[in-house]
């Protein structure tokens, strides 16, 4: 796919079905993430992949989490089901460093940058994704249970897998609303 076309058409795959990415594909949306610009090169992130056995394992995560704040059992069913909306689930992680010239900030913007770049790969394979956060991002049990640090932070569940409806692209938006010229 020409990479302008893959700018101006990418968009979200919210129904998912087998197959993964299988591992070369996987390779190369990992590699693709780890290619975004990273002030300082600090390689501020981490990539927790789910498929297989993986997701019920993530799915046990998601409940402990919701459970450690009350959660009642409907919405722990629910939980336990998240991951399965897709055949793999990608946890991305900024491990944020102290740096006398890099703040948080930046580090979590390159890793929102990896999560697109991510996507965009998956796309341009012809593969589906889409970029979920939710209460859970922040939850700090799931984070203890990932064994994330304190200054660790989820920037995003990455849903992947085959689009289960091919979904006609959305019209192009107009950039002229949001920019103005000095
Ligand atoms: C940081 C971030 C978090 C998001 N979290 C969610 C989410 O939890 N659930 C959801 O349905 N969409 C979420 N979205 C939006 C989708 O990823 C997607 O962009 C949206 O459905 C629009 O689709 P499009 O990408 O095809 O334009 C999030 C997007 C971003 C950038």
């Amino acid at each position: 796919m020409d990479a302008i076309e893959l700018l101006l058409t990418r968009q979200s795959s919210p129904r998912l079905v087998a197959p993964a990415p299988n591992a070369e594909q996987l390779n190369t949306i990992l590699s693709a993430a780890i290619r975004v610009p990273d002030h300082a090169g600090l390689n501020p992130w981490e990539f927790i992949v789910a498929s297989g056995d993986g997701l019920a394992k993530l799915g046990q995560l998601f409940v402990n989490a919701s459970a450690a704040e009350g959660s009642d059992e409907s919405t722990q069913a629910k939980m336990a089901n998240m991951p399965q909306r897709a055949p793999m689930v990608i946890t991305v992680v900024a491990k944020v460093v102290e740096h006398a010239k890099v703040p948080a900030l930046e580090q979590h913007l390159a890793v929102g940058c990896a999560c697109m770049a991510m996507q965009q790969a998956a796309f341009a394979l012809g593969l589906g994704g889409i970029w979920r956060t939710g209460g859970l991002a922040f939850n700090r049990v799931l984070h203890q249970d990932l064994g994330l640090r304190d200054n660790d932070q989820i920037i995003g569940f990455l849903y992947l897998g085959t689009p289960a409806v091919t979904a006609p692209i959305k019209p192009t938006k107009l950039a002229t609303d949001v920019v103005r010229y000095l």
